[in-house]
């Protein structure tokens, strides 16, 4: 069966864990002058991007080609998305031209599901709609990991807005997984619907309160505030927002000394985060993360088209 990664759902604990060995692997390559490994040597990668993107793309053409793959950026601007191609064309096109891997983002939530639905070959999401972003969270996962130790009992704050984020479902996931405690923290408009019962089912915490939830932490993560799916008013105003939930110089200083601070990126600075957080000596990630995120791409590539011989 063609294996994919669609959410942090399709991976186990022990399937996690390896791929963070891997991932270490891959990192070490990261600092060589020469940076090429000859793993995925004539197979074809394809970035799907239907959403605009700079990091994610960017990481998946790097860890292909560094792997050695040949690796195709296709846009929805610029192809024939927009001259009116479904979705379901555009893929068995590009499919019908023997490439191996799919990595896909689509506004839509669950339009990599349907594709995997498509196609024969590994399909990986590289954020779909307001769903899941896997790759996302194993790259966080993996940054905290290698800060903290262990994420085994550790507490970590989500903060912002939830209600837009796919990076917040798929951390969730896999944080609590990987033994984590999780707060989530966001003004109540931009708290989820649903979330009460789903925090109880999962067992992660909600707060409106990020003052009284900071000086608790062991990592605290934030999140962008995504003016592009809102259609009204979520909050009063920038700056009401920045006061109730940004990290701001004051809020940095209620952090334990050393506190690790993520955001996935892009960052507004000055709203969601402060410029004294986001450049904080020895506490921000934030360009870990975008390191770690190649690596953790190598290793997900790897992994699912390497073969099975290379995935046992
Ligand atoms: C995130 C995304 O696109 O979901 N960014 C990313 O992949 N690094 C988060 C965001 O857009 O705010």
């Amino acid at each position: 069966m063609t294996r994919h990664l669609l959410s942090i759902d399709d991976v186990s604990v022990a399937e996690i864990r390896q791929l963070f060995e891997t991932a270490a692997e891959m990192h070490d390559v990261q600092r060589r002058e020469v940076k090429k490994l000859p793993a995925l040597r004539g197979r074809t990668v394809i970035n799907l991007f239907f959403e605009d993107s700079t990091r994610t793309r960017s990481s998946f053409e790097i860890a292909g080609k560094w792997l050695s793959a040949d690796v195709i950026n296709l846009s929805a601007k610029g192809s024939s998305t927009s001259k009116g191609e479904s979705l379901r064309d555009t893929v068995l096109t590009v499919t019908a031209m023997g490439i191996d891997g799919l990595v896909i983002r689509h506004s839509a939530s669950g339009a990599p599901e349907q594709v995997a639905g498509w196609v024969d070959i590994p399909v990986i999401n590289a954020g779909d709609g307001m769903h899941e972003h896997p790759t996302q969270a194993l790259l966080d996962a993996y940054t905290l990991t290698r800060r903290l130790g262990t994420l085994e009992g550790k507490h970590i704050a989500i903060v912002g807005d939830l209600t837009h984020s796919r990076v917040f479902r798929s951390n969730v996931k896999s944080l609590t997984k990987l033994g984590g405690r999780v707060t989530v923290v966001a003004p109540p408009t931009l708290m989820p619907s649903g979330v009460a019962h789903w925090s109880k089912e999962a067992g992660f915490g909600t707060s409106y309160d990020l003052d009284a939830v900071l000086p608790d932490v062991d990592a605290v993560m934030m999140l962008r505030v995504q003016k592009e799916r809102m259609s009204g008013g979520f909050f009063p105003s920038p700056r009401e927002y920045t006061v109730g939930y940004g990290l701001t110089r004051a809020r940095l200083a209620a952090l334990r000394p050393g506190t690790p601070i993520l955001h996935p990126g892009p960052m507004n600075r000055g709203l969601e985060i402060s410029p004294e957080a986001a450049d904080a000596v020895d506490q921000s990630v934030i360009l870990d993360q975008v390191s770690a995120g190649v690596a953790v791409r190598m290793a997900v590539l790897y992994h699912l088209l390497a073969g099975e011989e290379a995935a046992a």
